[in-house]
């Protein structure tokens, strides 16, 4: 395994904003479930991308950035509420290792992070979606995540191609 580690990001610069919006845009065209369906452009990311960082920067969320012997190959959002009453909650959305370095148990180790990351916030619950007909609900049913409802057609990747979204919690 190579020397892998996930920081918490607050403060997004140009350089790792042009690393996030490459990663993103890589994983979108190789097919992940993370927004978009292939096949994208930078230009098409990067403006979902600068409202995922308007949130980072107004401190009320936080991404975790998983780097692989010092560059960036992942990250993931942590959403927090902004409801008095749930402030013990984030979501996190855009869960994304490289293409070039999946199914080498980075996801197991940014995941790791990002609950390092809400324990640290006090966050007591995570909330997630997954995209039905993806198998990607299984990887978070092994990080301890419990699914707790699916909703039919809730997500049209094609005319004719609905997918259910599948709604998964984690409680520390
Ligand atoms: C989902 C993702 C983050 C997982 O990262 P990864 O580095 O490939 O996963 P890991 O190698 O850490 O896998 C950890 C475990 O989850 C399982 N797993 C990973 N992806 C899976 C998938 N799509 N379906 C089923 N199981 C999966 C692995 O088999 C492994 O199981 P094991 O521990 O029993 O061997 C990565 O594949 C990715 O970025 N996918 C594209 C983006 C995406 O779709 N994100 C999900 C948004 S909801």
């Amino acid at each position: 395994m190579p020397d892998a580690e996930v920081r918490a990001v607050s403060a997004v610069d140009d350089v790792l904003r042009g690393e996030l919006l490459a990663c993103w845009t890589d994983v979108s065209n190789a097919g992940g479930a993370v927004g978009f369906v292939p096949p994208v452009t930078r230009d098409d990311v990067a403006p979902v991308l600068d409202r995922l960082l308007e949130g980072v920067h107004s401190g009320r969320d936080v991404l975790a950035v998983l780097t692989v012997d010092g560059a960036t190959a992942g990250f993931a959002a942590l959403v927090g509420s902004s409801s008095p009453l749930r402030r013990h909650w984030a979501t996190v959305l855009r869960v994304q290792v490289h293409p070039s370095r999946q199914g080498h148990g980075l996801g197991r180790v940014l995941m790791g992070g990002v609950h390092d990351i809400a324990r640290t916030r006090g966050w007591e619950f995570l909330q997630l979606t997954a995209r039905g007909g993806t198998g990607v609900d299984a990887f978070y049913r092994g990080l301890g995540y419990t699914e707790v409802g699916r909703v039919a057609g809730a997500i049209r990747v094609a005319p004719g191609d609905d997918r259910e979204e599948i709604l998964l919690l984690h409680r520390f």
